[in-house]
């Protein structure tokens, strides 16, 4: 059994995630609710605060990142930045403060999406920073310390979220959370390291 840090963990990724680390002590956090631990992931010292109030842990699974939509054309550096500071350097951010914490032989597991290979209208932020996560964490791998692997689960749309997200998706075909929580558990209890785990359907 690991104990595994869940951040986002009340959200629609979150619940798709818990479904797949059944076997482990599972430590919720998130910016605000019924949780374990409240962090903020785009501030430094709330993530810094967050691993030292845990102490030992085996494994952070993060799947926080806030985007914003718009038409390329109407974006603004604003929403532009949002999405930046919570989806890339957010998860960054909890890679490059997190390795000083983590266990020997520890391992990330971050989220993408789907969008920076099957692109849709108003998207263009979110699929820039999947891109941007994805090509970070294949890289990063190679410089890991002390036998940490890291890996991005990137699916498509949830069937838990088809209602909000069905509408802008024609053509795609949602999955369920309990498949994508099967790549969460392949990243935490695998030997795999520097993945893009694709679920698609
Ligand atoms: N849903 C899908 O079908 C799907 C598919 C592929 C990829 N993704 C990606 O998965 C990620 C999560 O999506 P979701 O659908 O799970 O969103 P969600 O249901 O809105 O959940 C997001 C969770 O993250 C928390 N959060 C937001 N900002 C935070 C911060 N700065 N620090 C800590 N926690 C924060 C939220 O807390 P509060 O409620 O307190 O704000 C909420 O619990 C997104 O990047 C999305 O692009 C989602």
């Amino acid at each position: 059994m690991k104990t595994v840090i869940l951040i986002g963990a009340l959200g629609k990724m979150g619940q798709a995630a818990l479904t797949g680390l059944g076997k482990h002590k599972v430590i919720t956090a998130g910016r605000s609710g019924d949780v374990d631990y409240i962090v903020d992931i785009t501030n430094e010292q709330s993530i810094r605060d967050l691993y030292k109030k845990v102490g030992h842990f085996d494994a952070v699974v993060n799947t926080v990142g806030v985007c914003e939509y718009a038409n390329f054309t109407e974006m603004t550096e604003s929403q532009w930045m949002t999405t930046i500071m919570s989806k890339m350097m957010g998860q960054i951010n909890l890679v490059r403060i997190g390795q000083e914490y983590i266990a020997d032989k520890g391992s990330f597991t971050l989220i993408s999406g789907i969008l920076n290979i099957k692109p849709i209208p108003f998207a263009i932020a979110d699929a820039t920073v999947s891109g941007a996560i994805d090509t970070f964490v294949k890289c990063v791998s190679l410089e890991m310390p002390r036998n940490t692997r890291i890996n991005v689960i990137n699916p498509t749309v949830l069937a838990e979220a088809w209602h909000v997200y069905g509408e802008m998706m024609p053509g795609f075909e949602p999955v369920p959370g309990k498949l994508v929580g099967k790549a969460f558990e392949r990243a935490v209890d695998g030997f795999i390291t520097g993945e893009v785990i694709i679920v698609d359907a």
